[in-house]
């Protein structure tokens, strides 16, 4: 799914989204060498990574995306790369990658699931470790309803959800209501198009390619259960 749409209202959404940051940065800090993020957006993570001196390559194929994070990372030790988690080569192995905030609902298909995690084993170095986080999907509730999603510097942003069992899709549609000089009310619609994991299905896909998952329901630690509001991941190389 192509972000370059998304970006402004992406940048007002998650300004403040901070749950998952020091997860990664423990686990950057245990990591011996660069980290690697995939979708990496608008450096969100990379950057906070980056701020605390961990050496960051930030692999994004939106250029609005990537382009506010090169902005505002200008001095910190980010290496932004316009690339595709399913097809890239980068010639270096990495002791962490990482792809933070759903950016794995992004593979739509059984065989763009498959080329990204083979670009992983690829890209990863001995020991190292493959850690993402991804919605818990027992928790939709795609009703259709429209709801308030909040309101950021004078844009006030509604959404409401489609969900697809069959093909374990969702879809978010939001609409962006911002009064403009004259008075006028102008309305914005995106779709956030996502293709959810179940729990079993990541533990399979990820021990098909050799791999050993470790599943959390939350970025400390904490057992995954049907209310936990993430699957949060960590995966070494077993075979
Ligand atoms: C939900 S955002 C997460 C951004 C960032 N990781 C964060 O935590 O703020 C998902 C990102 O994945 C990117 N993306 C979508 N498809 C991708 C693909 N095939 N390869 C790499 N990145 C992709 C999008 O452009 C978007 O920036």
């Amino acid at each position: 799914m192509d972000y370059d749409e998304l970006a402004d209202l992406y940048a007002r959404q998650y300004r403040d989204y901070k749950d998952d940051l020091e997860f990664y940065a423990r686990l950057a800090e245990q990591a011996e060498g660069p980290v690697l993020e995939l979708g990496a957006g608008q450096g969100r993570v990379a950057l906070y990574l980056a701020r605390r001196g961990v050496r960051v390559w930030a692999l994004e194929p939106s250029a609005a995306m990537r382009s506010r994070g090169e902005e505002a990372g200008r001095d910190l030790p980010v290496r932004w790369l316009a690339a595709d988690m399913r097809d890239f080569d980068l010639r270096q192995r990495f002791p962490l990658i990482i792809a933070p905030f759903n950016a794995l609902m992004h593979l739509y298909t059984l065989a763009d699931q498959n080329a990204a995690l083979e670009r992983v084993a690829a890209h990863l170095a001995a020991g190292g470790v493959f850690a993402f986080d991804l919605y818990n999907p027992l928790r939709i509730r795609a009703d259709g309803a429209l709801r308030l999603e909040g309101r950021y510097d004078g844009l006030e942003v509604y959404y409401h959800q489609e969900h697809h069992p069959a093909t374990q899709r969702l879809l978010t549609h939001y609409l962006a209501d911002e009064a403009v000089p004259g008075g006028a009310l102008r309305r914005r619609r995106y779709t956030l198009d996502q293709r959810y994991f179940t729990r079993y299905e990541v533990e399979r896909w990820l021990a098909a390619a050799g791999f050993e998952g470790r599943l959390a329901g939350g970025f400390y630690g904490e057992p995954f259960t049907p209310n936990s509001p993430w699957m949060v991941w960590t995966a070494r190389r077993v075979s």
